[in-house]
């Protein structure tokens, strides 16, 4: 949502920069105002040079001459973005948000309110974890298990470690005592009701090691909890719930984003102990997948912190496979991405154990590209054969399409030319070619299987169109469709609440264009198997589609519009994909009753006439 200048103004007046910067370093009168040691990361200093002034709610470093207001502050040290630090700012003052245009006013209202109450919730049960790990006397087995991952007491507070015991009820009954009403905690998903017959509740998490999610607000909007030892599953997450998005967080930016910012580079791991285990190590610009594939939406949480991105996935073939999957996404994103495979198969937290920060930080210096490192990958057999270079433009082709900076995009054609062996134009050409030719063998497809389908007994295809086995991928071409069913397409994979929208919308019947229908098909099929495969979805779909480019044209803008004006796009975008097709069906009876004039068409016509009208009203 846009703020208005006066808005913003308020919500500025009515913090004090000072007691926000107090909770990072100590400051002390002077004779000018206030001052202290530097509060960032890469300014470590014994004797204060950082001053803030109380009357015009500034900071300057005079040793690293950082300096900036209330939200620069924010953005820079906790990593939220600017809308995020008015909404957090607003709150602390009890400032209402300012309100909502449209008529879904009172539900937003709700809404808000709701997820308040829920990170109340969650921070109580995450003081109630962090109490009961406290309690535990050293020999006992969780304790034990913290000693033997060897994590410090910093990084134990640092991270708000907490624990919870085997007892089927005990958070429950904590926060029963608080008088948490049970319903919301079971919407925070920290409680389930027992099975049909019995009553009551009993805890999700029992007997683990919790790691809670925090937002860039730094509040706890999930758990991840470890079992002791050894025992399935290893790690039990909290499911999705209105202020924990899987594909929206990253974990451990809460304490790390100030040391992205200030070192400029970002380090993503895939789980929480490699993330401790490097912050420990002192490796500290680091931010965590949690397991799940990368989203557009991780990768713009980073760019908003810096362009150099390091991936640093497991060595075993999964963390292999999720770095793969995680290049077109950092490319859209507009990021440098570069990779690290760690040797046999070690995940971070083993390199640091075993070999040290100096040497993890030796590879990361030497880092490649991570394009590169994954076509050497792709290349693993490569004999410089015909077949094998035509297939490795296909793979290229969607990765390097995606690259919205074209210096980036040559120079990436250029390096891999030169490792295929292949002249640089041939290369270039070979990619742009592609996706017409196949476009024609498509269209050509189509058209046989039409003809077959409209005379079941020609099973033979016409000697001049290729046999149904030639390249076939990309499966969906999207040439040719208009800017709104892009746009839709785009905007629908863009987030889960998203796609929900669009799938309540019931919409896919008025997508005119054959390739845009078939891909939200495709989603829609992928996603209804497995809703948390929500997240794979674009990155899976890059590869059937010709251009993939086009499923990322909203990602690029993501800053521009916040979450209100995503949802009026969204609904314009509805608007627009059904007025389309009531034009296009309205063109077509028209043509017809040229042909044939009825009086049935006529009434047609003016029917769908009616209805567009209508819907440009509403
Ligand atoms: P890993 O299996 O690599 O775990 O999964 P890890 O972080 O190295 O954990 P340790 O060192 O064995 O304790 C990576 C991430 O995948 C998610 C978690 O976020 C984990 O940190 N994961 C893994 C789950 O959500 N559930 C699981 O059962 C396993
Ligand atoms: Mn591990």
């Amino acid at each position: 949502m846009k703020f208005s200048p006066e808005f913003i103004e308020k919500v500025r007046d009515a913090n004090n920069l000072v007691d926000i910067i107090s909770q990072y370093t100590q400051l002390k009168p002077t004779g000018s105002g206030l001052m202290g040691r530097c509060p960032f990361p890469d300014h470590q200093e014994k004797t204060p040079s950082f001053s803030v002034s109380e009357t015009k709610q500034v900071y300057h470093c005079f040793g690293c001459h950082k300096k900036g207001n209330i939200f620069t502050f924010l953005q820079n040290y906790q990593g939220m973005s600017f809308p995020e630090a008015i909404e957090y700012l607003a709150n602390r003052a009890s400032i209402a948000m300012p309100e909502k245009n449209s008529d879904a006013n009172e539900y937003n209202d709700r809404q808000q309110e709701r997820k308040k109450l829920l990170a109340k919730v969650n921070k109580l049960a995450n003081q109630y974890f962090i109490e009961q790990l406290k309690r535990l006397p050293a020999e006992h087995p969780a304790k034990k298990y913290i000693s033997k991952r060897g994590l410090s007491q910093e990084v134990i507070e640092a991270f708000q470690v907490g624990y919870t015991t085997p007892d089927w009820d005990g958070l429950v009954k904590f926060l029963d005592s608080k008088r948490v009403p049970i319903d919301l905690i079971e919407e925070a998903r920290l409680a389930k009701a027992r099975a049909t017959g019995k009553t009551g509740y009993f805890d999700l998490f029992r007997d683990r090691l919790m790691f809670p999610i925090l937002n860039p607000m730094g509040e706890p909007v999930a758990f991840g909890g470890r079992i002791i030892e050894q025992g399935e599953p290893k790690y039990l997450n909290s499911p999705e719930t209105p202020v924990f998005v899987k594909g929206k967080i990253l974990y451990g930016l809460a304490q790390t984003a100030r040391y992205i910012r200030t070192e400029d580079q970002a380090i993503v791991v895939e789980g929480y102990m490699d993330l401790i285990s490097l912050y420990q190590a002192g490796i500290r610009n680091v931010a965590a997948t949690m397991g799940t594939a990368m989203t557009p939406d991780h990768g713009r949480l980073l760019k908003r912190l810096t362009k150099n991105v390091v991936v640093l996935f497991d060595g075993d073939s999964a963390g292999q496979e999720a770095a793969e999957r995680s290049l077109p996404i950092l490319l859209a994103a507009d990021v440098h991405p570069k990779g690290i495979t760690l040797p046999n198969g070690m995940d971070p937290d083993d390199f640091v154990k075993t070999n040290g920060a100096v040497a993890l930080r030796e590879l990361m210096a030497k880092a490649p590209d991570l394009l590169i490192l994954i076509l050497q990958k792709w290349m693993e057999d490569y004999r410089g054969e015909a077949s094998q270079k035509v297939k490795l433009c296909d793979q290229l082709k969607p990765v390097l399409d995606i690259i919205p900076d074209s210096r980036l995009r040559d120079l990436y054609v250029q390096e891999a030319a030169r490792r295929m062996g292949v002249p640089a134009n041939w290369l270039k050409e070979a990619i742009a070619k592609q996706a017409g030719k196949l476009a024609d063998v498509e269209k050509s497809r189509r058209e046989v299987s039409a003809k077959i389908q409209n005379n079941p007994s020609s099973t033979k295809l016409p000697a001049d169109v290729p046999p149904k086995t030639v390249p076939s991928e990309p499966r969906f071409i999207l040439k040719g469709a208009s800017k709104a069913e892009i746009l839709l397409l785009s905007l629908a994979l863009k987030s889960r609440a998203n796609f929900d929208a669009f799938l309540n919308e019931n919409i896919i019947g008025s997508v005119v264009h054959r390739g845009v229908a078939n891909v939200l098909l495709k989603a829609t099929d992928v996603y209804r198997q497995d809703l948390n495969k929500f997240d794979k979805l674009t990155s899976l779909l890059v590869s059937f589609v010709d251009q993939p480019e086009l499923l990322f044209v909203t990602e690029g803008a993501g800053n521009l519009f916040d979450e209100e004006s995503e949802k009026k796009l969204l609904k314009d975008c509805f608007k627009k994909v059904r007025d389309n097709c009531l034009r296009e069906q309205a063109k077509k009876l028209a043509h017809d009753l040229k042909a044939e004039p009825s009086s049935e068409k006529m009434e047609q016509i003016m029917n769908i006439q009616r209805n567009r009208h209508s819907l440009n009203k509403s």
